[in-house]
Order: C-alpha cells, then sequence, then structure tokens
C-alpha cells in the first residue's frame, strides 16, 4: 500500500492569499506557524487557553487533561462544570437578542423564517421544560429523526439544557437503521414530524417512525412536529403534538451544571463491521475545539451569514451547522432542500436571498452543480462570498478550480477541510488568512493536531509515498468513546498502531507540508460523501433467501464520488432481473436510499483466503475492469475463482456496451 506518488501531482498551482483576505484575517501565516508550534509543543497551555476564550465555566477544571492516546482514556477540563446549551444561547443574550440565530429556508422556498438569539433562547427552554415534562432526566438518551427545520435544533439545545444526550439520525435513514440507533442507544423518547420535505417529494418520517418503534418497545413516547400538514395517524397513548406540549409550560428552565466530561450526543456512523458505531463525544472538549475551530477555520467575524449545507444527522451538521457558529454567536442558515430544486441554480439564490458570506459544503454537490454547466450559476450574483469550504471526501483538482473560478469569482479561498465523526471538529485545512491553496490537498495541521503517515509496520513513510494517516497526539475534539462498546472503540482506533490514533484514510504528504488525503483503507465507502460499511450493505443482501454469498466494494463515480458495486452468488433458479430489483429494495429498506447499488454483478464464487475472508482488493479491481496486476493471488483458498470472475466480468461489461 505504500507507494511512491509520481512527480505530475507536484506541479500543482498555487493559489496565493487573497490580499483582501489578509487586511481582516484572525491568523495569518506566520502567526499560524507561531502558534502551530506553540500548540503542539504546549498542548496544555494551548487548550486551556482556548477554553477560557471560547467557553464560559460554571466553574474551572482542577487539571485541563489526564490520560493518554496509549492508554485511549484522554480526559479534558477535568473538573469543569458548564453546559453546552448556555454556551450557545444564554450568554449571547446580552448582546445578541436580537440578532438572527438561524435563518431557515423552505424546500420550495416560499417560505424563510428568522429566529433570533432571544427567541431561541425561550423555544429551547420551552421545549427542555416539555422533555421534563415527559420525565426525560440527565444522561438519559433522546432520539431525534426530524428534516432540516428549526425544531431539530431547538430539540438538540433543548437536550444539552437538561443534561439529556441526543442521538439524532439522519431523516433519510430508513425505519430499519433508526430502529438499530434507537435499540443501541437505548433511547426512551423519539422526536419526529409528520413529514419531510425535499425537493419537491415528502418524506413519511412519522410512518417510518411508527415503524421502527414498533420494535422498540422502550419508546413510550414520541413527540411529533406538524411541518406539512399532511395526514398522519397519531398513537392517543404514545404521540404527542410538538406545539400542543409547547404551549402547555413555561418559558422558564434553567440550564443543569454539566461536567466537562459528561456525555454530550451520540452519532451513529458506519466502520468496517455491519453494526454502526454510537459515536460518544463529551461536552467539555468539543465545545472547545469546534468553537475554537469554527472561528479560525472560516474566518468568523460578527455580523457574517454562515451556511453549511449538511444536514443535522451528520457530525458536519452537529460541528458546523449547530454547535461552532451558535458558540461565536454567529448566523447559521439551515436549509431544507437540495441543490437541484426547483433548479439547478438554488443554492446560488439562496446565498444571493440571504447574503451568505461563508458557504460550507461537499465535493459531491458541486460535481453535481458543475456538470450542469456554468449558466446556472452565473445568473446569480455571489458577491456577498467570501470564504468557500469543502468536507466529506478528496475534491478533485478540476472541480476545486471550478468551485473556486466559477463559484466564488476568484476572490474566496477554500478550505478544504479534512475531519471525521470520530474527531468531532476540522483536523487539517487550510487557514484562509495563512494557507497558500494547493487544489486537492487538504493543506495544514490544525492547531494541535500532529498527523503522521506510516506505512504497514507502523514506520514513518518519506516525503510523496502514501501510508496510512495516524494522529500522533491528543486533542479535546476526539471521542470519548464507542456508546456501549469499549472493546470496539479500542479495536478500531488504538491497537494497531498503540500511541496513536488510527483514522483509516490513507495518504501522504508533500515536501512543503501539505496532506493530500487519497481515501479510505478499511471497508468504508463514501457514496456522495456518506460513510456506509461495506458489511451492512452484504448483511442486507443476505437477508434475501435467494442469495447464498454476497460481498460489495467501491467503485469510481462522476458525481457522487464512490458508489456501491455487488458481487452476488444466487441461488439455483432464481432469476436474475426480478431479483436485482429485489436486492436493490432490500438494501434501500435496511438501510435507506443512500445505499442503492450502482451494480450488481453475479458471480459462480467469491475469492477468499484459506481462512475464510473475502479478498476484496481482487473485486475492487476486477470492478473497474482492471484485470491485470492483481496482486499475490497465492493465498486464495480456490485461485481459479479469480478466471471466473473475470470472465464473468468481461462479459457482463460487453453485455452492458451492448444494449
Ligand atoms: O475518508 C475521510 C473522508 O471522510 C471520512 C470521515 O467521514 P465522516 O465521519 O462521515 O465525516 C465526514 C465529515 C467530516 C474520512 O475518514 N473525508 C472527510 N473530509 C475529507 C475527507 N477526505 C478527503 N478530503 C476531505 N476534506
Amino acid at each position: 500500500m505504500e507507494r511512491q506518488i509520481g512527480e505530475k501531482q507536484q506541479k500543482e498551482k498555487i493559489y496565493k492569499v487573497p490580499s483582501s483576505f489578509l487586511k481582516h484575517a484572525h491568523i495569518n501565516l506566520k502567526q499560524y506557524k507561531k502558534l502551530y508550534r506553540y500548540s503542539i509543543k504546549n498542548p496544555n497551555k494551548f487548550w486551556a487557553q482556548q477554553a477560557e476564550k471560547f467557553i464560559n465555566w460554571f466553574s474551572p477544571w482542577k487539571k485541563i487533561s489526564t490520560g493518554s492516546l496509549k492508554k485511549h482514556n484522554m480526559r479534558w477540563f477535568v473538573g469543569g462544570k458548564l453546559n453546552a446549551c448556555y454556551n450557545c444561547i444564554d450568554r449571547h443574550l446580552e448582546t445578541h437578542r436580537n440578532v438572527a440565530a438561524i435563518i431557515w429556508e423552505s424546500d420550495n422556498g416560499n417560505e424563510s423564517r428568522t429566529i433570533s438569539y432571544g427567541e431561541l433562547h425561550e423555544k429551547v427552554s420551552r421545549f427542555a421544560n416539555v422533555l421534563k415534562k415527559q420525565g426525560v432526566k440527565k444522561g438519559d438518551r433522546v432520539c431525534i429523526y426530524l428534516p432540516m427545520i428549526p425544531e431539530i435544533i431547538i430539540a438538540m439545545l433543548a437536550c444539552a439544557r437538561i443534561g439529556a444526550i441526543h442521538s439524532v439520525v439522519f431523516g433519510g435513514f430508513s425505519a430499519e437503521s433508526l430502529c438499530t440507533r434507537i435499540l443501541d442507544a437505548g433511547c426512551r423518547l423519539l422526536i419526529t414530524a409528520d413529514f419531510g420535505a425535499r425537493g419537491g417529494q415528502y418524506i413519511p418520517s412519522k410512518k417510518n417512525a411508527d415503524k421502527a418503534i414498533a420494535k422498540c418497545p422502550k419508546v413510550k413516547k414520541v413527540i411529533v412536529v406538524k411541518h406539512t400538514g399532511h395526514p398522519i395517524t397519531m398513537h392517543r397513548k404514545r404521540d404527542i403534538w410538538y406545539h400542543e406540549a409547547m404551549s402547555e409550560v413555561d418559558a422558564k428552565c434553567p440550564a443543569v451544571k454539566m461536567d466537562a466530561n459528561d456525555p454530550l450526543f451520540i452519532l451513529y456512523t458506519s466502520g468496517s463491521t455491519g453494526k454502526p458505531k454510537g459515536i460518544l463525544h463529551t461536552i467539555g472538549g468539543y465545545l472547545v475545539f469546534v468553537a475554537m475551530s469554527f472561528k479560525y477555520i472560516f474566518d468568523y467575524h460578527a455580523g457574517d451569514t454562515y451556511w453549511c449545507t449538511a444536514d443535522l444527522g451528520w457530525i458536519t451538521g452537529h460541528s458546523y451547522l449547530l454547535y461552532g457558529p451558535l458558540l461565536n454567536g454567529g448566523t447559521t442558515l439551515l436549509f431544507e432542500g437540495v441543490p437541484n430544486y426547483p433548479s439547478f441554480s438554488r443554492y446560488w439564490e439562496i446565498i444571493d436571498k440571504h447574503q451568505v458570506n461563508i458557504f460550507y459544503t461537499a465535493p459531491t454537490a458541486i460535481r453535481a452543480l458543475r456538470h450542469e454547466g456554468d449558466d446556472w450559476v452565473k445568473k446569480t450574483s455571489r458577491k456577498s462570498l467570501k470564504l468557500l469550504g469543502s468536507v466529506g471526501e478528496p475534491i478533485n483538482p478540476d472541480v476545486w478550480e471550478w468551485y473556486y473560478n466559477v463559484v466564488g469569482n476568484k476572490r474566496c479561498p477554500i478550505v478544504d477541510t479534512w475531519w471525521q465523526t470520530e474527531t468531532g471538529g476540522i483536523l487539517i485545512t487550510p487557514l484562509p488568512g495563512a494557507t497558500p491553496l494547493k487544489p486537492g490537498s487538504a493543506a495544514w495541521p490544525f492547531f494541535g493536531i500532529v498527523p503522521e503517515i506510516i506505512n504497514e509496520k507502523s514506520k514513518l513513510v518519506k516525503d510523496n509515498q502514501s501510508g496510512r494517516l495516524v494522529l500522533k497526539q491528543a486533542w479535546p475534539g476526539l471521542m470519548k468513546t464507542i456508546y456501549g462498546d469499549k472493546k470496539r472503540f479500542v479495536k478500531t482506533y488504538f491497537k494497531e498502531v498503540p500511541g496513536k490514533y488510527l483514522t483509516g484514510d490513507s495518504a501522504y504528504r508533500d515536501k512543503k507540508g501539505y496532506f493530500w488525503i487519497i481515501g479510505r483503507n478499511d471497508d468504508v465507502i463514501k457514496v456522495s460523501g456518506h460513510r456506509i460499511g461495506t458489511g451492512e450493505v452484504e448483511s442486507a443482501l443476505l437477508s434475501v433467501p435467494a442469495v447464498s454469498e454476497a460481498a460489495v466494494v467501491a467503485v469510481p463515480h462522476e458525481i457522487k464520488g464512490q458508489s456501491i458495486f455487488a458481487y452476488v452468488v444466487k441461488k439455483s433458479g432464481a432469476k436474475s432481473d426480478a431479483l436485482k430489483k429485489t436486492l436493490n429494495n432490500r438494501v434501500r429498506q435496511k438501510i435507506g436510499p443512500i445505499a442503492t447499488l450502482q451494480d450488481v454483478q453475479w458471480v459462480k464464487a467469491l475469492p477468499k483466503t484459506r481462512s475464510g475472508k473475502i479478498m476484496r482488493r481482487i473485486l475492487r479491481k476486477i470492478a473497474v475492469n482492471e484485470f491485470d496486476d492483481l496482486g499475490d493471488t497465492s493465498t486464495l483458498a480456490n485461485p481459479s475463482v479469480v478466471d471466473d470472475l473475470i470472465a464473468e466480468r468481461k462479459k457482463y461489461s460487453a453485455k452492458i456496451i451492448k444494449r
């Protein structure tokens, strides 16, 4: 896996920091270098300064940090007391009562709502009282399955206010995925809506929730937001309308004093095996890290309008739609819809409508919009923009150039931010006033972050050689554990390379210290930036009786980045076309539409080692018609399987071309 990166990539263009940016940026190049050095040499001092600057503490910590990556038991700001909701809202009230906290833009564009800090305080306090009335207490897990409407933020902050742990499940997930997550977190209360709206389509949130809860006996109460107003079935003893519950409580609810190392939320993400991991973040370290990284990476200034297009069901939504902006007293835009509805100009129109200054999105959206041509962009002004961001997967240099030249009119730096659900916040990124930009590179480590590239033997590789990306030094945003599965937490991230955090990504660093992320080196597929575990998809396929074996791999996709390619051994007698449909339906039903299969290839057998492990390396190559250089196949239990696979693939590709 270690390989030399060719000269070609070394001749990339470099974009200097625009002079307009140098004038007002929080951090310039000199400051970055100095502060970075300080942050990694004196992490405790550095993080203590940030914690004092960015967060209000009810009482100070006794120790800045304890534990180590080696023992995977880091704790930050030990003994400190604070409340996340108080930090996001209450402490800004004196100066920001009438400042917009949230600007909400509806799917169809007919409706926008602005919620000031004062109003948000009132609504969150009220909803916190609703939760209390339903018996929710400190430490209880609350599941939130809502579309991108203000109530999702209200619900998350209300949980934080009373010390309950929110577990947001992406509104596009199926009933089964929702059920698995509710059960794993042991939630007793669920918050949902009648329907969600996306691209003019209605998503039956309540119906999915009903289906999920049928298998979750511990859920005793469901709070339902009336959003689209379409008819739904309410269960008399179990379901409560949000608006009715809100009118029955008052708006006084003090923020509970929490310990810095108490949990703030659980967020599920895919790993290599079938079961999603409940990533648990704690309050103190997470808040310090997202508050300060938000301000410096997005160069946020008071009065800026900031828009992150990520769904709140993902970590980007948690850290940089909600917590980062609100901790800084910022104005965050919440968009319910999709980039191509009602037209491919939608994003750019919203930027003009709300005078957005900072725009943060994913390469998959940029690729899809670029594909439709420049006119959709050029007919809008986008003059308000000053900074662009990218997250979730590598951004191809030509797509980067388009984003820079066409969307940003060559004026706006792009921050290509690398991080993960587990890391809490951004770890490798340019700083817009400091870093000369190289299209396609996530650039340099953020303060306090020490990335390294190592080979299979855990030895550091040379510059321009690819290897495994690990992190050598602890930072406050790192998750605390996998909820209910400490063993898996240790095994996944700390066992293979003791003393370092293993990211699961491969990358290389060039001679100028720029990091280039290549992609995952485990069994995680990134479809439109969403993490999907091969194991999850394979379990779904194997649940169809006509399937005897299945293996899925990632294949490149022009818009989605990667898509899912399935190899299936079917039982004799099963009809191919009908089965293909069944398989796709099953995957969508078990996981959700994001996991749709790109293609299914019927095969006689799968390549396996003598110990029975599927050799995905071979399957990945064959899926993209690379039949030479399949590597060492001598450890296969039955090497002739490879010849069959190649023949089947060639036959299948020929059939597609004919069609
Ligand atoms: O492979 C990396 C990719 O996304 C993974 C983390 O996915 P998730 O936990 O869903 O979080 C996504 C949003 C933070 C990483 O292991 N990734 C994330 N950002 C980038 C990236 N790959 C390349 N460039 C990035 N900027």
